[in-house]
């Protein structure tokens, strides 16, 4: 398994350390060369970084005030119909989701944390960041480098320290057939 897939987890624990410009530009490459459906690209990245990062803050769902701390955050918004819908199967919701994933992992390999949420008011992030109406934000991806665990509350202590999950492979995978 690439490394990047091993390593990566949705951490809570964000310094406010600044990132280096070059690491941003390369997370947004990754995200940029995500595939997509005709190459249709539907996904917009609306990229703030320190101060910047306010701007969502009141947004946030109570559960998620960990992310504040985090030095950039990327809202990530599309459109339905900038993307294939094949027999009611909209595809701008699982594209903008393969860009997400790519910047996760680019993320990583720049030695960042990074964690995406839906956790907040959707209304008041298209207010603040004047996203155009007919636009989703489907998720924020919440970047930064790793605060250690002694600085950071108990509660995303715990977290932190709760063992990483998954089914088992015989739940999910049907050889052969279902
Ligand atoms: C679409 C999506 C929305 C999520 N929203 C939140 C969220 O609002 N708050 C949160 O703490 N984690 C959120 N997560 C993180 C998931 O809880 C996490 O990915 C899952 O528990 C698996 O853990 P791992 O990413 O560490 O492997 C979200 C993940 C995804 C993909």
């Amino acid at each position: 398994m690439l490394k990047e897939i091993e390593i990566r987890r949705s951490a809570r624990t964000f310094s406010s350390k600044p990132i280096e410009e070059y690491k941003i530009k390369e997370i947004l490459e990754a995200g940029r060369w995500a595939p997509s459906c005709f190459n249709n690209q539907p996904w917009n990245f609306i990229v703030l970084k320190d101060k910047e990062t306010e701007k969502v803050h009141d947004a946030l769902n109570k559960g998620n005030y960990w992310a504040k701390n985090a030095y950039l955050i990327i809202a990530i918004a599309a459109k339905k119909d900038s993307d294939c819908i094949s027999n009611g199967r909209e595809y701008y919701l699982f594209d903008s989701g393969l860009a997400v994933e790519n910047i996760l992992l680019e993320s990583y390999h720049q030695g960042l944390v990074a964690h995406s949420i839906l956790g907040f008011n959707e209304e008041i992030v298209k207010r603040n960041l004047s996203i155009p109406d007919d636009l989703r934000v489907i998720v924020l991806v919440i970047i930064g480098y790793e605060e250690n665990l002694e600085n950071v509350d108990s509660f995303t202590r715990e977290k932190e320290l709760f063992p990483r999950v998954r089914k088992n492979m015989n739940e999910i995978v049907h050889w052969g057939g279902w």
